[in-house]
């Protein structure tokens, strides 16, 4: 890897082109701390916080860290203009935003000196985050865990399309959990990755130790994105998952769907290892992820995975 040519590492002031994705119920200051300690770029999810939370864990990652961290912002929230100011007055340097149009906060935070990353699901969007003047774009497969976007595009196809269109920093997201995966990515024309399942089964990660040990023990196939009339979503097929499959046969109501969700089900499956009746987001990755790491564990496996893949001569 040629640190002195990398656009991601060059950006965001960090050792190695390797993003934590921001991950409600998972991704607090210490997941975010450790993962800026060994490198890379740890994020703050600020989607499962209240404003006082996100505060807390903001000034407890500046105590854990003194490498660059930043805040995910996804922009679907209704306080999100108080969300916005706690960032500002923490003097966070970094934020991702997704879930929303780039174009809302991006000039603003970039006058108070932030650099701005916006997550999309499509090219159409990418070539809107260039428009909207971000400084990289993140550009997620369907294949991520979390809320991602209707047209199933994978990784695979996604990050060479974007990369014909736009000329940000890409940013890579979707099924890498391995070496060989960050470095299929950057062939396709990413110039970093943002990994988020992988993080979900470390130590530091603050969501349950059941949910967790269930990570590890998913096979592929295990997880579907679901709830597309509302936001769509990847989870694992758990009772919770099926209670709204009924509801799908049953006409597909908005309402109905809205109803079932709208009782803290990912925070109950996620955060409190409800495994039946909670929602479990999580990447068809999952397949591969068997261990329950420290985060300096998965750096190390990361980087010598991608130093020793290479072609086989033909
Ligand atoms: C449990 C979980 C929660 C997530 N929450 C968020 C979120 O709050 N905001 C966001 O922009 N992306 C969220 N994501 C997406 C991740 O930031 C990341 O882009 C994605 O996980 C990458 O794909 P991977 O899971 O295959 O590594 C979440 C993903 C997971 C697995």
């Amino acid at each position: 890897m040629n640190k002195r040519q990398n656009k991601i590492i060059s950006l965001f002031q960090i050792k190695h082109p390797i993003i934590q994705g921001g991950m409600i119920w998972h991704s607090g200051w210490r997941l975010a701390a450790a993962v800026s300690n060994n490198g890379g770029l740890g994020l703050i999810g600020a989607g499962s916080m209240y404003p006082d939370i996100l505060r807390e864990n903001i000034q407890k990652c500046k105590a854990a860290t003194h490498r660059p961290f930043g805040v995910n912002v996804p922009m679907l929230y209704p306080n999100l203009d108080e969300i916005i100011n706690i960032i500002l007055e923490e003097s966070v340097k970094i934020i991702f935003t997704s879930a929303g149009n780039p174009k809302t906060y991006t000039e603003t935070l970039q006058k108070e000196g932030l650099k701005v990353a916006h997550v999309v699901s499509s090219t159409k969007f990418a070539m809107k985050c260039e428009d909207a003047g971000v400084d990289a774009i993140v550009a997620e497969g369907f294949e991520a865990g979390g809320h991602n976007g209707r047209d199933e595009t994978t990784t695979f196809c996604l990050i060479p399309n974007v990369k014909k269109q736009v000329s940000k920093p890409l940013i890579a997201a979707g099924g890498i959990a391995l070496g060989s995966q960050m470095k299929a990515a950057m062939l396709l024309g990413a110039d970093g990755v943002q990994i988020g399942s992988r993080f979900a089964a470390t130590q530091e990660a603050s969501a349950h130790a059941d949910w967790k040990n269930k990570i590890i023990s998913l096979n592929e196939g295990d997880t579907h994105l679901t709830l597309k009339e509302l936001a769509p979503v990847r989870m694992v097929k758990n009772k919770f998952f099926q209670e709204l499959e009924q509801l799908y046969d049953t006409g597909r109501n908005a309402e109905a769907l809205k109803e079932t969700l709208g009782r803290a089900r990912a925070k109950r499956g996620m955060f409190e290892g409800d495994l039946e009746e909670g929602e479990l987001e999580i990447g068809q990755v999952s397949a591969l992820i068997d261990e329950i790491l420290p985060v300096e564990k998965v750096f190390e496996k990361l980087l010598s995975e991608f130093e020793a893949a290479q072609l086989p001569q033909w």
